[in-house]
């Protein structure tokens, strides 16, 4: 199964995906990984690793329909079964899903659908949830929105700050993230992986 990641920052993530591999524990090809931005530490890590790297600057571009157009042309050049948007914190367009039909993985450090968006934790912590957790899920047009592959809680402690919740959201989201991959990657090995929306 060929995955193609998208990565806007440090991609603690992405790196326990590619440590999986490594290890033999996953049986996915990684073709990629993309960003939105330049200097990103997850393209950094990946070209490390030896990963094929690609940015498709946002602000480089004039208008978003410009950056989407491009951005799906570079995942497309890598033929993808699934593309993981791991930390990959833009919005991408119908076009996009599109393009990528059913097979657009999205990991989110909240219990989906609450607190989508770009803050999950400090929403949730904000609100005064006792328990928050992660979600990983296919995606869709919308922000954080789709059908729910896996989901785990997460219990908020006294003397949290946004950063230690958010790590220790992080321990649960990078094994959750490998064992779904795993899952696909049975499911494409037995011709089962269908894109679903
Ligand atoms: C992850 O917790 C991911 O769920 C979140 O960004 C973090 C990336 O961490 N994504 C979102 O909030 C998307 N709405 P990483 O770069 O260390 O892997």
């Amino acid at each position: 199964m060929r995955i193609v990641v998208l990565v806007s920052g440090t991609g603690s993530n992405l790196q326990a995906v590619i440590d999986a591999v490594t290890a033999g524990e996953l049986d996915v090809e990684i073709a990629a990984v993309g960003a939105d931005r330049p200097g990103t530490y997850g393209v950094e890590r990946s070209a490390a690793a030896g990963i094929d790297t690609f940015v498709v600057d946002f602000k480089a571009y004039s208008d978003r329909a410009e950056w989407n157009a491009a951005l799906t042309h570079a995942v497309a050049a890598y033929n993808p079964d699934v593309v993981v948007s791991s930390g990959f914190m833009r919005i991408v367009s119908p076009g996009f899903i599109e393009a990528f039909e059913g097979k657009y993985l999205n990991t989110h450090p909240a219990l989906l659908p609450a607190f989508p968006g770009a803050h999950g934790v400090r929403d949730a912590m904000a609100y005064g949830v006792k328990v928050t957790g992660c979600t990983v899920h296919w995606a869709d047009a919308g922000v954080d929105t789709g059908p729910i592959i896996a989901q785990e809680a997460v219990a908020i402690e006294d003397g949290d700050t946004e950063e230690s919740l958010h790590e220790r959201i992080k321990l649960v989201e990078r094994r959750l993230l490998v064992s779904t991959l795993a899952v696909l990657a049975a499911e494409h090995k037995t011709g089962q992986l269908a894109p679903r929306s």
